[in-house]
């Protein structure tokens, strides 16, 4: 494998290849809301539960709706689903986003929060624990639900190809994803002829 030469930067270049999510939350009135985070990871909790990891900025809408509620949902963004992300993107809750909303709206099954149809994967959550550093918020989200496309019939949590949920890559701008390329493990006995 060569060595990559590389430069140091003096700007505050932020490389965080982020999947992208409209988290959906209820207003006051009970309308729904949805906004663009892409700010989302995961950690281990007990057993095999992990927790969604989800970070806001500001005093957003959607930030005040989950601390005032204490759920939310995660919707994977798919590629299709681009124009809902810019129209949510590029609205606030306060101008009523919402109120022309031309995209199917339904509710989760565990936890009282709004879903999207058009998403392939919703994460159904309840906050476990708020951390906040600076103007941010970083929720992490017990899972109650997911709901999973049937037609990627996956066979469990390593079976997940990606490919088949065709998700928006968000690092300033908007990629999708390439090939699936295999296992864990498939490429390890390709190591001798990597060395030189
Ligand atoms: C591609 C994209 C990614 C974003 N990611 C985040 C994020 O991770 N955290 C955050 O606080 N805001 C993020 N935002 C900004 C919010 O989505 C934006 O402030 C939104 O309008 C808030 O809507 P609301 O007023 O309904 O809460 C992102 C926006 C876009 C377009």
């Amino acid at each position: 494998m060569k060595k990559i030469r590389r430069i140091s930067a003096d700007r505050p270049f932020s490389l965080c290849v982020q999947p992208a999510f409209l988290i959906g939350t209820k207003n006051e009135d009970g309308t729904p809301d949805f906004a663009p985070i892409t700010w989302v990871s995961a950690t281990c909790g007990q057993g095999e539960d992990y927790l969604l990891v989800i970070s806001m900025f500001g005093g957003k809408r959607t930030r005040r709706n989950v601390e005032r509620s204490g759920v939310l949902s995660a919707n994977l963004v798919s590629v299709d689903m681009l124009p809902i992300m810019d129209y949510c993107g590029t609205r606030h809750a306060g101008d009523g986003k919402m109120d022309a909303f031309p995209w199917g709206i339904g509710r989760g099954e565990k936890v009282d929060v709004p879903t999207l149809d058009a998403s392939r994967w919703v994460y159904e959550c309840e906050v476990e624990k708020t951390v906040e550093i600076g103007q941010s918020a970083t929720f992490f989200c017990r899972i109650r639900n997911i709901q999973i496309d049937a037609a990627a019939r996956f066979q469990d949590a390593f079976d997940v190809d990606l490919t088949k949920l065709d998700p928006v890559i968000y690092s300033g701008k908007y990629h999708n994803i390439g090939k699936m390329l295999g296992c864990i493990g498939d490429f390890s006995t390709q190591m001798g002829d990597e060395k030189q």
